[in-house]
């Protein structure tokens, strides 16, 4: 084909994303508040069981939220919904990441918690639809991932505000193949997303008592895109003199996080949503893997907490989906539990999980029948967080593991 063709089909395929992304631009600058979520009753949480161990670990993630919350589900203060639908088998046969349907309940709901959805790859046997994790940050316009990271015993608390909407991924199934040998991707770094992001990752550790943010780019080769975020975050900076902020590149960063003499070094961390997929799934292997690890993804209207792990379709193939960790999902409800104002009962479900999961350890899952299923280790995290001493035993923990 002649150069000229193929430089003018990709002008044109260019023209439409670009054309997009200004319209998606117009649409930041219009953005409404945040939720109030003191002034709304009830507060409705929808519950998606999503694929693979999503169904199981949720059950057990909905039990601990309606126990924990039984006062206020009487009162009227919070409803329980259950949204089936949001399965790779309903997602294949309908051809959408999320169909109308199920997409319509959800935005009844004021937050989600959601398990993990299986996510097509190219040969897997299923249609190559988009990943239902991103087309639900993209139609609710989370744009905040926030992912945090603890081991009391070691110092470690990091909180990471990974992008959620932008770069590799807004466009990330609107890629060129201009030939057969030469493939295109676009990434997407806006003004207004860099500045909500990081915005609140200033916001955070204020609110929080934190000192400190780092940005995480690669912004010294990846010029433009990550240079914009770099230069954001400067802007931001200067509306907390009270918070330091440093920048780091990512590869060296995925090294200072094992680096234990650098660990204690960071508190909030914020940076675009490829590294932030890539440094948090490390975080929370430090944490003791992925499976321990919840996630929020807040937006000012919406919000799905979610594990940050897959769907494991390989434990269900050997049948063993009922011995998956639920931890995952139940800091994400934990998270939930904070965000929607009960921060009390949040914080008591986080001390519970680090106690039973880094700690006593009295009940342990393996992921298969040498060890616990996600019901008896629900029932150990129930009884830990309703125990009246799990403030004492928290204190024991940290000091006597520090
Ligand atoms: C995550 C996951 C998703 C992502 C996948 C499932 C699309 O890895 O939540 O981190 O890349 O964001
Ligand atoms: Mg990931």
């Amino acid at each position: 084909m002649a150069y000229e063709q193929v430089i003018e089909s990709a002008k044109e395929h260019f023209g439409t994303v670009l054309q997009q992304q200004l319209e998606r631009v117009e649409m930041l600058k219009e953005e409404g508040d945040w939720t109030d979520y003191s002034s709304i009753s009830p507060i409705i949480i929808g519950m998606l069981g999503g694929d693979g161990i999503g169904p199981s670990i949720s059950a057990e993630t909905q039990a601990v939220l309606a126990y924990l919350l039984r006062d206020e589900v009487a009162s009227g203060k919070v409803e329980f919904r259950v949204i089936d639908g949001l399965t790779i088998e309903n997602r294949a046969e309908k051809l959408q990441s999320i169909p109308d349907d199920v997409l319509a309940e959800i935005k009844e709901c004021h937050v989600t918690l959601k398990g993990p959805t299986h996510t097509p790859e190219q040969g897997d046997g299923w249609p190559n639809i988009e990943s239902a994790n991103v087309s639900m940050r993209k139609e609710l316009d989370l744009f905040a991932n926030v992912r945090p990271v603890r081991i009391p015993s070691q110092g470690v608390d990091w909180t990471f505000f990974r992008e959620n909407t932008e770069d590799m991924y807004a466009v990330g199934s609107q890629g060129l193949n201009a030939t057969d040998d030469l493939a295109i991707d676009f990434r997407v770094i806006t003004s207004q997303g860099s500045e909500r992001i990081i915005d609140a990752a200033f916001a955070h550790a204020q609110r929080t008592g934190r000192d400190k943010v780092t940005i995480v780019t690669k912004a010294n080769v990846v010029k433009t895109t990550d240079g914009k975020f770099l230069d954001i975050a400067r802007k931001v900076s200067e509306r907390y003199p009270g918070i330091d902020w440093d920048g780091w590149y990512i590869d060296i960063m995925t090294a200072a996080l094992i680096n234990p003499a650098r660990q204690k070094d960071f508190q909030v961390l914020a940076l675009p949503n490829l590294y932030g997929d890539i440094l948090t799934d490390e975080a929370a292997q430090i944490q003791g893997g992925v499976g321990t690890a919840g996630s929020a993804n807040v937006g000012k209207r919406y919000a799905m907490f979610e594990a940050i792990h897959g769907s494991a379709p390989r434990m269900v193939q050997e049948g063993r989906a009922q011995y998956a960790d639920p931890s995952s999902l139940l800091r994400a409800g934990a998270m939930m539990l904070e965000h929607i104002g009960f921060e009390g009962l949040g914080g008591k479900l986080h001390k519970a999980l680090d106690i039973c999961g880094q700690y006593e350890r009295k009940v342990i899952t393996t992921g298969r029948n040498t060890g616990a299923t996600s019901q008896e280790y629900g029932q150990y995290i129930m009884s830990t967080v309703e125990d009246p001493t799990v403030e004492d035993r928290w204190q024991e923990y940290v000091e006597t593991v520090g």
